[in-house]
Protein backbone atom coordinates (compact mmCIF):
# COMPACT_ATOMS: atom_id res chain seq x y z
CA UNK A 1 0.00 0.00 0.00
CA UNK A 2 1.52 3.41 -1.36
CA UNK A 3 0.36 6.27 1.12
CA UNK A 4 0.60 9.73 -0.40
CA UNK A 5 1.37 12.72 2.11
CA UNK A 6 -0.79 15.35 3.00
CA UNK A 7 0.08 18.66 3.71
CA UNK A 8 -0.36 19.78 7.51
CA UNK A 9 2.71 22.30 7.74
CA UNK A 10 1.15 24.88 10.28
CA UNK A 11 -1.61 23.26 11.39
CA UNK A 12 -2.19 22.08 15.03
CA UNK A 13 -4.35 18.82 15.55
CA UNK A 14 -5.74 16.81 18.44
CA UNK A 15 -6.45 13.27 17.79
CA UNK A 16 -7.52 11.28 20.67
CA UNK A 17 -6.80 7.71 21.23
CA UNK A 18 -3.33 8.80 19.89
CA UNK A 19 -1.44 5.78 21.78
CA UNK A 20 -3.07 3.47 19.28
CA UNK A 21 -4.54 1.37 16.15
CA UNK A 22 -6.16 4.09 13.89
CA UNK A 23 -5.22 7.27 15.93
CA UNK A 24 -1.45 6.36 16.28
CA UNK A 25 -1.71 6.32 12.53
CA UNK A 26 -3.34 9.49 12.23
CA UNK A 27 -0.70 10.91 14.54
CA UNK A 28 2.13 9.49 12.37
CA UNK A 29 0.65 11.04 9.13
CA UNK A 30 -0.17 14.75 10.54
CA UNK A 31 3.37 14.96 11.61
CA UNK A 32 5.00 13.52 8.65
CA UNK A 33 2.70 16.41 6.55
CA UNK A 34 4.42 18.80 8.93
CA UNK A 35 1.75 19.47 11.53
CA UNK A 36 1.79 19.47 15.10
CA UNK A 37 -0.33 17.02 17.59
CA UNK A 38 -2.05 16.75 20.37
CA UNK A 39 -2.01 13.25 21.44
CA UNK A 40 -4.31 11.81 23.87
CA UNK A 41 -4.78 8.48 25.28
CA UNK A 42 -5.17 6.42 28.65
CA UNK A 43 -2.07 4.58 28.52
CA UNK A 44 0.88 6.21 29.65
CA UNK A 45 2.96 3.28 28.01
CA UNK A 46 2.01 4.35 24.21
CA UNK A 47 2.02 8.22 25.33
CA UNK A 48 5.87 7.40 26.10
CA UNK A 49 6.30 5.70 22.88
CA UNK A 50 4.25 8.36 20.74
CA UNK A 51 6.84 11.42 22.44
CA UNK A 52 9.97 8.85 21.87
CA UNK A 53 8.93 8.45 18.19
CA UNK A 54 7.83 12.16 17.29
CA UNK A 55 9.56 14.13 19.91
CA UNK A 56 8.03 17.64 20.01
CA UNK A 57 6.12 17.28 16.78
CA UNK A 58 3.82 15.56 19.36
CA UNK A 59 2.18 16.83 22.49
CA UNK A 60 1.48 14.06 24.78
CA UNK A 61 -1.17 13.58 27.31
CA UNK A 62 -2.09 10.75 29.14
CA UNK A 63 -5.91 10.42 30.60
CA UNK A 64 -9.41 9.01 30.76
CA UNK A 65 -10.88 11.32 27.91
CA UNK A 66 -14.01 10.65 30.16
CA UNK A 67 -13.04 12.59 32.93
CA UNK A 68 -13.47 16.70 32.10
CA UNK A 69 -10.06 16.94 33.57
CA UNK A 70 -8.28 15.66 30.91
CA UNK A 71 -10.46 17.33 28.51
CA UNK A 72 -8.78 20.76 29.83
CA UNK A 73 -5.38 19.03 29.67
CA UNK A 74 -5.85 18.34 26.16
CA UNK A 75 -6.95 22.54 25.69
CA UNK A 76 -3.80 23.80 27.68
CA UNK A 77 -1.16 21.03 25.68
CA UNK A 78 -3.07 22.64 22.07
CA UNK A 79 -2.39 26.44 23.41
CA UNK A 80 -4.60 29.00 21.52
CA UNK A 81 -5.15 27.77 17.79
CA UNK A 82 -6.35 24.46 17.22
CA UNK A 83 -7.00 24.02 13.16
CA UNK A 84 -8.19 20.12 13.84
CA UNK A 85 -9.84 17.43 16.12
CA UNK A 86 -10.06 13.53 15.22
CA UNK A 87 -11.90 12.26 17.85
CA UNK A 88 -10.25 8.72 16.88
CA UNK A 89 -10.80 6.92 20.70
CA UNK A 90 -13.08 4.42 21.80
CA UNK A 91 -13.82 1.02 23.55
CA UNK A 92 -16.21 -1.81 22.33
CA UNK A 93 -18.86 -3.40 24.67
CA UNK A 94 -18.55 -7.26 24.56
CA UNK A 95 -20.84 -7.78 21.83
CA UNK A 96 -23.37 -7.45 24.76
CA UNK A 97 -27.14 -7.65 23.21
CA UNK A 98 -29.76 -5.66 24.98
CA UNK A 99 -31.08 -7.63 27.66
CA UNK A 100 -27.69 -8.63 28.67
CA UNK A 101 -26.19 -4.79 29.23
CA UNK A 102 -25.36 -3.90 32.87
CA UNK A 103 -25.38 0.04 33.38
CA UNK A 104 -21.45 -0.04 33.82
CA UNK A 105 -20.78 -0.81 30.27
CA UNK A 106 -23.87 1.24 28.63
CA UNK A 107 -22.34 4.16 30.97
CA UNK A 108 -18.51 3.62 29.86
CA UNK A 109 -18.94 2.78 26.37
CA UNK A 110 -21.29 6.21 25.68
CA UNK A 111 -19.25 8.22 28.23
CA UNK A 112 -15.63 7.29 25.92
CA UNK A 113 -17.09 6.94 22.26
CA UNK A 114 -19.80 9.83 22.71
CA UNK A 115 -19.65 12.38 25.52
CA UNK A 116 -16.20 12.86 25.59
CA UNK A 117 -16.25 13.87 21.70
CA UNK A 118 -18.81 15.90 22.23
CA UNK A 119 -16.90 17.59 25.10
CA UNK A 120 -14.02 18.38 22.86
CA UNK A 121 -15.74 19.55 20.12
CA UNK A 122 -17.39 21.90 21.77
CA UNK A 123 -14.56 22.66 23.91
CA UNK A 124 -12.69 23.49 20.66
CA UNK A 125 -15.88 24.85 18.46
CA UNK A 126 -15.52 28.24 19.75
CA UNK A 127 -11.50 28.99 18.55
CA UNK A 128 -12.45 27.56 14.99
CA UNK A 129 -15.86 29.70 14.82
CA UNK A 130 -13.74 33.08 15.68
CA UNK A 131 -11.37 32.25 12.73
CA UNK A 132 -13.82 31.11 10.46
CA UNK A 133 -12.04 27.70 10.18
CA UNK A 134 -11.67 24.35 11.43
CA UNK A 135 -12.07 20.37 10.69
CA UNK A 136 -13.88 18.10 12.96
CA UNK A 137 -12.87 13.99 12.11
CA UNK A 138 -14.87 11.48 14.04
CA UNK A 139 -14.60 7.91 14.11
CA UNK A 140 -17.58 5.88 13.78
CA UNK A 141 -18.45 2.11 12.58
CA UNK A 142 -20.04 -0.07 10.59
CA UNK A 143 -22.00 -0.42 13.61
CA UNK A 144 -23.42 3.00 12.97
CA UNK A 145 -24.81 1.93 9.51
CA UNK A 146 -26.68 -1.25 10.89
CA UNK A 147 -27.64 -3.28 13.91
CA UNK A 148 -25.38 -6.75 13.09
CA UNK A 149 -21.46 -5.18 13.67
CA UNK A 150 -21.67 -5.01 17.54
CA UNK A 151 -23.26 -4.98 20.92
CA UNK A 152 -26.55 -2.70 22.06
CA UNK A 153 -24.41 0.07 23.36
CA UNK A 154 -21.36 0.26 20.80
CA UNK A 155 -24.11 0.40 18.36
CA UNK A 156 -26.36 2.92 20.19
CA UNK A 157 -22.57 4.91 20.63
CA UNK A 158 -21.94 4.93 17.11
CA UNK A 159 -25.61 5.90 15.37
CA UNK A 160 -25.05 8.55 17.75
CA UNK A 161 -21.57 9.59 16.79
CA UNK A 162 -23.32 10.39 13.15
CA UNK A 163 -26.34 12.14 14.30
CA UNK A 164 -23.51 14.22 16.41
CA UNK A 165 -21.40 14.67 13.37
CA UNK A 166 -24.16 15.47 11.42
CA UNK A 167 -25.86 18.34 13.21
CA UNK A 168 -22.12 19.49 14.21
CA UNK A 169 -21.90 19.93 10.45
CA UNK A 170 -25.20 21.86 9.71
CA UNK A 171 -24.87 24.40 12.60
CA UNK A 172 -21.41 25.31 12.08
CA UNK A 173 -20.64 25.09 7.76
CA UNK A 174 -21.97 28.86 7.73
CA UNK A 175 -19.01 29.83 10.14
CA UNK A 176 -16.55 27.91 8.37
CA UNK A 177 -16.06 24.46 10.15
CA UNK A 178 -16.62 21.62 8.77
CA UNK A 179 -17.52 18.30 10.54
CA UNK A 180 -17.23 14.56 9.43
CA UNK A 181 -17.24 10.88 10.48
CA UNK A 182 -15.05 8.13 8.87
CA UNK A 183 -16.95 3.77 9.50
CA UNK A 184 -14.04 1.95 9.35
CA UNK A 185 -15.01 -1.90 8.66
CA UNK A 186 -12.76 -4.57 10.20
CA UNK A 187 -9.15 -2.84 11.12
CA UNK A 188 -6.30 -4.31 12.45
CA UNK A 189 -5.65 -2.75 15.43
CA UNK A 190 -5.35 -3.50 19.28
CA UNK A 191 -9.41 -2.91 20.31
CA UNK A 192 -10.59 -5.48 22.97
CA UNK A 193 -13.08 -7.04 20.79
CA UNK A 194 -14.22 -10.80 22.73
CA UNK A 195 -17.85 -11.60 22.83
CA UNK A 196 -19.44 -11.51 26.27
CA UNK A 197 -22.54 -13.05 25.13
CA UNK A 198 -23.59 -16.51 24.22
CA UNK A 199 -26.67 -14.99 22.35
CA UNK A 200 -24.34 -12.43 20.29
CA UNK A 201 -21.80 -14.98 19.21
CA UNK A 202 -24.21 -16.92 17.51
CA UNK A 203 -26.40 -14.62 16.18
CA UNK A 204 -23.49 -11.89 14.78
CA UNK A 205 -20.61 -14.56 14.21
CA UNK A 206 -22.42 -16.13 10.73
CA UNK A 207 -23.16 -12.79 9.81
CA UNK A 208 -19.87 -11.03 10.26
CA UNK A 209 -18.02 -14.49 8.35
CA UNK A 210 -20.13 -13.82 5.28
CA UNK A 211 -20.22 -9.82 5.32
CA UNK A 212 -16.56 -8.48 5.95
CA UNK A 213 -15.24 -8.20 3.10
CA UNK A 214 -11.48 -7.26 4.23
CA UNK A 215 -9.57 -6.41 7.12
CA UNK A 216 -7.75 -2.88 6.73
CA UNK A 217 -4.35 -1.44 8.77
CA UNK A 218 -4.52 1.40 10.39
CA UNK A 219 -2.69 3.69 7.74
CA UNK A 220 -5.91 3.52 5.67
CA UNK A 221 -8.28 4.96 7.68
CA UNK A 222 -5.48 7.49 8.92
CA UNK A 223 -5.46 8.36 5.01
CA UNK A 224 -9.34 9.13 5.09
CA UNK A 225 -8.69 11.10 8.17
CA UNK A 226 -6.17 13.07 6.89
CA UNK A 227 -7.88 13.75 3.69
CA UNK A 228 -11.26 15.03 5.59
CA UNK A 229 -9.21 17.36 7.92
CA UNK A 230 -7.04 18.57 5.21
CA UNK A 231 -8.45 21.27 2.78
CA UNK A 232 -8.84 19.03 0.05
CA UNK A 233 -11.83 18.21 1.30
CA UNK A 234 -12.60 21.87 1.34
CA UNK A 235 -16.09 21.12 0.24
CA UNK A 236 -16.79 18.07 2.15
CA UNK A 237 -19.22 18.59 5.97
CA UNK A 238 -21.71 16.43 6.85
CA UNK A 239 -20.40 12.81 5.34
CA UNK A 240 -20.72 9.64 6.96
CA UNK A 241 -17.54 8.17 4.77
CA UNK A 242 -17.41 3.98 5.24
CA UNK A 243 -13.78 3.62 4.97
CA UNK A 244 -14.86 -0.45 4.98
CA UNK A 245 -13.64 -2.27 1.38
CA UNK A 246 -16.85 -2.11 0.55
CA UNK A 247 -18.89 -3.64 3.68
CA UNK A 248 -21.33 -0.80 3.59
CA UNK A 249 -22.48 -2.07 0.15
CA UNK A 250 -23.69 -5.47 1.58
N1 LIG B 1 -10.54 -1.75 14.88
C1 LIG B 1 -11.71 -1.87 14.29
O1 LIG B 1 -12.02 -2.93 13.69
C2 LIG B 1 -12.70 -0.74 14.31
C3 LIG B 1 -13.85 -0.82 13.52
C4 LIG B 1 -14.75 0.21 13.51
C5 LIG B 1 -14.54 1.32 14.28
N2 LIG B 1 -13.42 1.39 15.06
C6 LIG B 1 -13.24 2.60 15.87
O2 LIG B 1 -11.96 3.13 15.65
C7 LIG B 1 -11.57 3.91 16.78
C8 LIG B 1 -10.13 3.58 17.14
O3 LIG B 1 -10.06 2.24 17.54
P1 LIG B 1 -8.82 1.29 17.23
O4 LIG B 1 -9.37 0.11 16.54
O5 LIG B 1 -7.71 2.05 16.63
O6 LIG B 1 -8.49 0.80 18.73
P2 LIG B 1 -7.19 0.75 19.63
O7 LIG B 1 -7.64 0.10 20.89
O8 LIG B 1 -6.04 0.16 18.90
O9 LIG B 1 -6.87 2.29 19.90
C9 LIG B 1 -7.72 3.10 20.68
C10 LIG B 1 -6.91 3.90 21.66
O10 LIG B 1 -7.82 4.70 22.42
C11 LIG B 1 -7.40 4.69 23.76
N3 LIG B 1 -8.54 4.91 24.65
C12 LIG B 1 -9.56 4.06 24.90
N4 LIG B 1 -10.37 4.58 25.83
C13 LIG B 1 -9.84 5.77 26.19
C14 LIG B 1 -10.19 6.76 27.12
N5 LIG B 1 -11.26 6.63 27.92
N6 LIG B 1 -9.41 7.87 27.24
C15 LIG B 1 -8.31 8.01 26.47
N7 LIG B 1 -7.92 7.09 25.57
C16 LIG B 1 -8.67 5.99 25.44
C17 LIG B 1 -6.80 3.31 23.98
O11 LIG B 1 -5.89 3.30 25.10
C18 LIG B 1 -6.12 3.03 22.66
O12 LIG B 1 -4.75 3.39 22.69
C19 LIG B 1 -12.60 3.61 17.86
O13 LIG B 1 -13.51 4.68 17.96
C20 LIG B 1 -13.30 2.36 17.37
O14 LIG B 1 -14.63 2.28 17.83
C21 LIG B 1 -12.49 0.39 15.09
Amino acid sequence: MSVTPTNFSGRTVIVTGGGSGIGRATVSRIVDGGGIVVAVDLSQERMDAVRAEFGDRARCVTGDLAAAATIDAVLAAAGDRVDGLANVAGIMDGFLPTAELTDEVWDRVLAVNLTAMMRLTRAVLPGMIARGTGSIVNVSSEAGQRGSAAGTAYTTSKHAVNGFTLSTAFFYGPKGVRCNAVAPGAVATNIEAPFHSEWAQQRLGPIMQTTIPSVAQPAQLAAAIAWLLSDDASNVSGAIMPVDGGWAAV
